[in-house]
């Protein structure tokens, strides 16, 4: 082997339009569309040691420098799916070093920046792979994401990434994201992402669990095409750049997702009093300026402020005043559209 350790840094992402329900092979129920992040953020390293393997396999994971066993679960079941992949692996021991730009526990999905980072170190040190960062390379590393999270499959690509089968965009697949290929307008190539930390530490309900609740659901068809139309709803509108048809669609989004949560069976509520105050004040401030700030929801209580970069100082002095006193420790992390993730 010539090459034995590799580190890239991976971004999270914001999905748009939601994937929230699945089935196996980690295939989701309906397209997603996301916003690729910058400064929220996994770096991954994985060196593959001298050492002879005891098990099929053998590593230790380390977060911040801190062994982290209670991740061992996740990336043995993740390793498992990709084994037939993973030859190259099996006669050694490894290690994973690990760490997130965004404060441990922040409540911000690491799962999406985490496993597109793990997929994209094991890819680039598979003998034989497509050249690091080709188009046929980053395919097979959202494929290989996909199946460690979902949404990890739509963080391998600048901007905007599209998971899953769309009628209407030929390239879209169920098996791997794609970089959305349509027109954009030029106010979301920079478009801003302010997430509020309402809540930090672990969910009381996994995602897992949850995708596996759209099971039966009763609402679950319909939103299932729901979701395929605003798929392309988003389309026009990211075209147009129509700020006030984008607010209406995510925040309608966001609150589905929620609503989704709020009526399976067992049912659950992730959001916590200070989103609503949040929301409220988001509503009122743009009832009051006429600004276009609007909000998303991934699957827990913080809140995704969304706005143009033209009205960063007043979207953030909004936060200051109006929506600080709502956060852990006063929290939040100023984030804007990436440009995918790169090999360090
Ligand atoms: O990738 P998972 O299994 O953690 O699911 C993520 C689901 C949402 O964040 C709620 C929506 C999405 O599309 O990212």
């Amino acid at each position: 082997m010539n090459q034995k350790a590799t580190t890239w840094r991976s971004p999270s992402n914001i999905a748009l339009v939601k994937y929230w329900g699945k089935y196996e092979p980690q295939l989701p129920a309906n397209a997603s569309l996301s916003f690729t992040l910058s400064n929220s953020y996994t770096e991954t390293t994985l060196t593959i040691l001298e050492e002879e393997a005891d098990q099929e396999f053998d590593f230790e994971i380390y977060l911040s420098g801190q062994k982290a066993d209670d991740f061992k679960p996740k990336i043995e079941k993740f390793l498992a799916r990709i084994s037939a992949e993973l030859d190259f692996l099996k006669g050694h021991k490894f290690r994973i070093d690990t760490h997130n730009s965004f404060p441990h526990s922040s409540g911000i999905a690491s799962s999406a920046s985490g496993m597109s980072a793990l997929a994209l170190c094991l890819l680039d040190l598979k003998p034989g792979a497509p050249a690091a960062m080709s188009e046929a390379f980053l395919q097979e590393a959202s494929i290989w994401a996909r199946l460690g999270s979902g949404s990890a499959s739509r963080s391998v690509y600048p901007r905007l990434g599209l998971w899953g089968k769309l009628e209407s965009e030929s390239a879209s697949s169920d098996e791997y994201a794609i970089p959305y290929q349509g027109p954009v307008h030029e106010v979301f190539e920079d478009y801003r992402d302010t997430i509020l930390l309402v809540e930090k530490g672990q969910k009381a309900v996994s995602s897992t669990a949850g995708h596996g609740l759209m099971n039966g659901h009763p609402f679950a068809k319909n939103r299932f095409a729901q979701a395929h139309e605003n798929m392309d709803k988003l389309k026009t509108i990211l075209a147009s750049g129509d700020l006030e048809a984008f607010g209406q669609l995510v925040e309608h989004e966001a609150l589905t997702l929620h609503a989704m949560m709020m009526t399976s069976q067992p049912y659950f509520i992730l959001m916590k009093p200070n989103t609503l105050k949040i929301i409220e004040e988001i509503w009122a401030f743009r009832k009051e300026t006429g600004k276009p700030v609007h909000f998303t929801l991934d699957a827990g209580a913080n809140v995704h402020l969304l706005y143009p970069a033209a009205i960063e100082q007043e979207a953030l002095e909004f936060v200051k005043t109006k929506v600080s006193s709502y956060l852990k420790k006063g929290e939040y992390i100023c984030d804007q559209v990436g440009n995918g993730p790169v090999k360090l």
